[in-house]
């Protein structure tokens, strides 16, 4: 892993108060708290592959999900993915960092989504990508579920859903429904051998507590 110049940290701490600002007007469980614990995974992950530079992914994971908001008001037809990597690679010219660097940022942030086209194929988007999945599982990612199903007016918990017949951000989108849809796919799909690694780990945990829920729920425990 390289390390971060002066000047590089001056343009980090600059994106940092730009995140904050286009961010400050969402709900918690996407907001700024989760942009920190991605920055601070991507930068754990980075510290064990030798070719990362910290700086690209540092900023990438700062910068990620300035559009969200755009995504949210535009009730989903705006990718955050894809109008976040334009505004990251903007900002960061106007902060002087060189056009190249700027361009493999704005395609980390582009491909962090990757539910398109745009799969991550440097080491600094997958470790972006990898970091980003992360936060939605393990214990963190069960508090996320909660505190989401809360924004949107859920129940605890509803065993009996056919998750095919319920929709997301409904009354029904429980935290449950979130880890029976996407939440227990995660951990198979990292594209580090660190991410790998932390996935296997926060995944067990989160199965574990999900069948104690349940067990809790049917009055057996
Ligand atoms: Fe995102
Ligand atoms: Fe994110």
């Amino acid at each position: 892993m390289t390390t971060i110049t002066d000047n590089e940290q001056q343009i980090l701490n600059a994106a940092i108060s730009f995140a904050k600002e286009k961010m400050s007007r969402l709900h918690s469980s996407h907001g700024w708290d989760h942009v920190e614990r991605v920055a601070n995974l991507a930068e754990h992950i980075a510290t064990s592959e030798e070719e990362a530079d910290v700086f690209i992914v540092k900023t990438a994971a700062v910068l990620h999900d300035i559009a969200r908001i755009d995504e949210v008001e535009s009730g989903g037809r705006t990718c955050h993915a894809e109008r976040g990597s334009r505004m990251a690679y903007d900002f960061l010219i106007t902060q002087g960092l060189e056009a190249d660097r700027a361009d493999q940022i704005r395609r980390c942030v582009l491909a962090h989504r990757y539910r398109n086209e745009h799969a991550p194929k440097t080491i600094e988007a997958k470790i972006l990508y990898d970091a980003d999945k992360l936060d939605s599982i393990g214990a963190v990612g069960i508090g996320r579920a909660f505190l989401f199903s809360g924004e949107v007016g859920a129940r605890l918990h509803n065993p009996d859903i056919d998750i095919n017949l319920t929709q997301a951000y409904s009354k029904e989108d429980t935290a449950y429904r979130e880890y029976m849809v996407k939440l227990r796919h995660i951990s198979g799909k990292m594209l580090t051998a660190g991410g790998r690694r932390m996935a296997e780990e926060r995944h067990r945990f989160m199965v574990e507590f999900f069948e104690r829920l349940q067990r809790e729920v049917r009055g057996d425990l």
